[in-house]
Order: C-alpha cells, then structure tokens, then sequence
C-alpha cells in the first residue's frame, strides 16, 4: 500500500501528468482505502488509542456506544476537555542520563507501575460480556489502579479477586443515608482502602448524544434490560438491599455529608467531581483525603470548563496537603505529562479503557494500557525526566 501510494503520489508530482483528475481520483481512493485499512483486526495493532475508539464504535451496538460517547447538551465540555491538551507544549531538556524511567507512584501506601489509573464506568457489560473482571486483570497485569463504579455490572468482591489486590470504590450517595452505609460497608469488607464520592451529577443531566444514537438502534432493549425499575437499582452492589422507592441522584446533599461518610468508614475518602478552588478549600476544611479534579469526562455541566484548565487552581489551593487527581479527556502519554506538570498527582481515563475493552476485551485493555505507558515514558525521556517528581511546571509551555 504505502509502495502504491508513493507511485501514485510521485506520477501526481510529475510535470507532464499534473492535474489529470484521473490521477487525482485514484489518490482520494487510495487516502480513503488507507483509513479503511486503520481498521484494526486485533489489539496487538493499534498504535494509539484511536485505533481502539474506530473498532469499538464498530463492535459495540448503537446505544450502547451513545452511553460511553455522550457528553451533556451539545457536548461542548466533552469537546473542551480534549482541546485543553493541545494548549501545551512539552520543553524538552537534552543530556539527562534517561536511560532509567522510573513511572512508579506510591498512593495511600499502596504502589503503583504507573500514575495512570482506570476511572468508574458503569455498567461495563454493555461494553463487553467480562466487563470490569477483565479490565480488573488488566490491571493487575500491569500494575494499575482501578476504580470501580456503584454501578458496576461486577460484584466488588469478584473485581478484587480478579485483581489480585485492592481496587477503589466510587460512591452515588443515594437519598437514603441507610442505603450508602450499606454500599460503603460493602466495599470496604471486600477490601476496598478509598471511597471516591461522585458529586457532580447531583440531580440529573441530558445526555442528548446518547438519546439519538438511541433511537437509531433497533434492538428490543427490554431484551436485556428490565421494563420496571431502575437500571441502577438492580445492579450488583444493591443486592440484599432494600431499594424500593430509591432516589439515586441526590440534589440536597451537602458538605456535612463527608462528616457522615467518614462516621460510617475507615476508607480514605475522596470527592469526585470538584473543579474550583472554592470547593477544593471546603474539601479540605471538611476532611477529604483527596479531590478528583472531574466533570464526568463532560457528562455532568454543559459548557464547563476543560479539567486541564480547573487543575491548577485546585492543586494551588490544596499545596501538597492531599492529592490532586485529575481525568477528562487524556488520550495521550503527553496528556500525563502535562496534567502532572500542572499540578496531578495522577492522571486517570475512562473513554481509552472502555474502547479497548468493548473491541478486544482484556487484550484491549491491556494494549491501551501499554500504548499510553510506552507514550508516557517518551515524553518523559524528552523532557529529562527520570520519575514522576521530575515532572513539574517548568516540563511544559503554554503555547502562545
Ligand atoms: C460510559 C461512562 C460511564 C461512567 N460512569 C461513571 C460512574 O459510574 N461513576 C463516576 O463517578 N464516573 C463515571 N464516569 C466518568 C468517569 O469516571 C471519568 O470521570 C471520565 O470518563 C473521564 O473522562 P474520559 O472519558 O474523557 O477519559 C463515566 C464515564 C463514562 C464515559
């Protein structure tokens, strides 16, 4: 292919055949049948994470891939949160001995191969039948950490077996505070050492994407789904409760809650969702272990600004006194670089992982996890910096 493209591309260049249309047809048939040959037959392929997003788009039925693209309204935070990326620029530094790259993170005691961690998804099964016990032996494999959603298709315990250690857990407080209880209770006898409360859908959004590329599929859903009840309400982590009459959003809560929470566990407790730096004081002022800088990957606020952006106020307002995480929008090893150059602990994705594993299952987690290591470890070789400490303000510009 590339021997014939070369060909058509040097005939194209020659003075005595130039702007034969012929020529120029051929050479838009060969740029389409080049994007048609990116389509990848098997994960050891890819060579970004798009390759991923391409054929899970085509593994994974129409509603179900409106569930994991959508953002909110017009999307336009969904948007924002992957520009921001392209606002910076590595600065590389030159003879540094880089031929050691430590990526290794320590995290509430616990050691990590990376600072890349695999963020709460709901309900993974609608993405492939092994859902979150196949990305939890991704990340056992590799050495990363793994959130695990309230609304995971997978029992927490089966996780943490598949795992092979400890995962997190990701909290929707629900009205009842007898319900989260439960659920927390839950999560930490399995074994789970940190809660990440989510906070930013507090009472509902309108994921517009995912409506239409819901009618546009002609599935019976009640095939699979009930036709009563919530969807939530009968996923695992609810069994033996009683979830009658439920409010899974929680508008009224407040910041005494996390007072409640830490009353009810020994889990270190993070708050997901937060994107000032008012909010992070209060985290702070109110005992949270950690903030998790996140707009639900743009699934929460319309028009929002990008994580990217909301990160360095945050991690100025919180001075190393707990850690920063941030996602939204990481597609690349450059991204963590940046993210952690502007103030992250760690970095985490959830749209990569899910790709990976709606096309290929755990061999797709697994190559994602690869690709943006490997991509992780060149941006670090190009910026002279040999651990993650040496990553810092002056590794990155903002373009002008
Ligand atoms: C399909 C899907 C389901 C999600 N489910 C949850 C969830 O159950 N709990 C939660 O806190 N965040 C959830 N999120 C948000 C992610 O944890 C994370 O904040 C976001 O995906 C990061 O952005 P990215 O997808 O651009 O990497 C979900 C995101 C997606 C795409």
């Amino acid at each position: 292919m590339t021997d014939r493209r070369a060909f058509l591309k040097f005939l194209a260049a020659s003075p005595l055949l130039a702007g034969i249309p012929s020529i120029e047809k051929v050479l838009a048939e060969t740029t389409s049948l080049q994007t048609v040959d990116n389509m990848i037959g098997s994960a050891a392929e890819a060579l970004d994470v798009f390759d991923f997003e391409r054929a899970a788009h085509k593994a994974i039925p129409p509603a179900h891939w409106g569930y994991m693209a959508t953002g909110v309204d017009g999307d336009e935070t969904l948007r924002a949160n992957r520009e921001a990326y392209s606002r910076y620029q590595l600065r590389t530094r030159r003879f540094v001995d880089v031929s050691k790259i430590d990526m290794s993170i320590d995290l509430f005691g616990t050691k990590f191969n990376s600072p890349i961690f695999m963020c709460p998804v709901g309900g993974q099964k609608a993405f492939y039948p092994e859902a979150e016990v196949a990305v939890a032996r991704a990340a056992k494999d590799q050495g990363h950490l793994q959130i695990l959603s309230t609304v995971t298709s997978s029992a927490v315990e089966d996780v943490i077996e598949a795992r092979g250690g400890p995962i997190w857990f990701q909290l929707y407080a629900a009205m009842s505070f007898d319900i989260t209880t439960k659920l927390v209770q839950r999560a930490e006898a399995a074994g789970c050492p940190v809660v990440a409360v989510t906070v930013d859908l507090p009472a509902g959004r309108n994921t517009e994407t995912a409506t239409r590329l819901r009618r546009s599929d002609t599935r019976t859903c009640t095939d699979c789904h009930s036709p009563t009840g919530s969807a939530r309400s009968s996923r695992p982590m609810y069994n033996g409760i009683d979830t009658k009459g439920m409010a899974t959003n929680s508008p009224s809560l407040t910041w005494d809650f996390i007072k409640h929470l830490k009353d009810v566990t020994k889990m270190k407790v993070l708050i997901k969702g937060l994107d000032t730096r008012e909010d992070a004081a209060l985290a702070l002022e109110h005992g949270a272990d950690g903030i998790i800088v996140s707009n639900h990957g743009g699934r929460a606020t319309e028009t929002g600004r990008a994580t990217l952006d909301a990160l360095p106020e945050v991690a100025q307002e919180v001075r190393g006194r707990i850690p920063v995480f941030v996602d939204g929008g990481v597609r690349r090893g450059t991204d963590v670089v940046k993210a952690l150059a502007l103030g992250a602990t760690a970095v985490g994705i959830g749209r990569p992982y899910i790709w990976g594993l709606g096309a290929f299952g755990q061999p797709g987690v697994d190559r994602v996890l690869e690709i943006l290591n490997n991509e992780l470890r060149l941006a670090m070789v190009g910026c002279g910096a040999r651990s993650l400490a040496e990553i810092t303000a002056s590794s990155i510009v903002r373009r002008t």
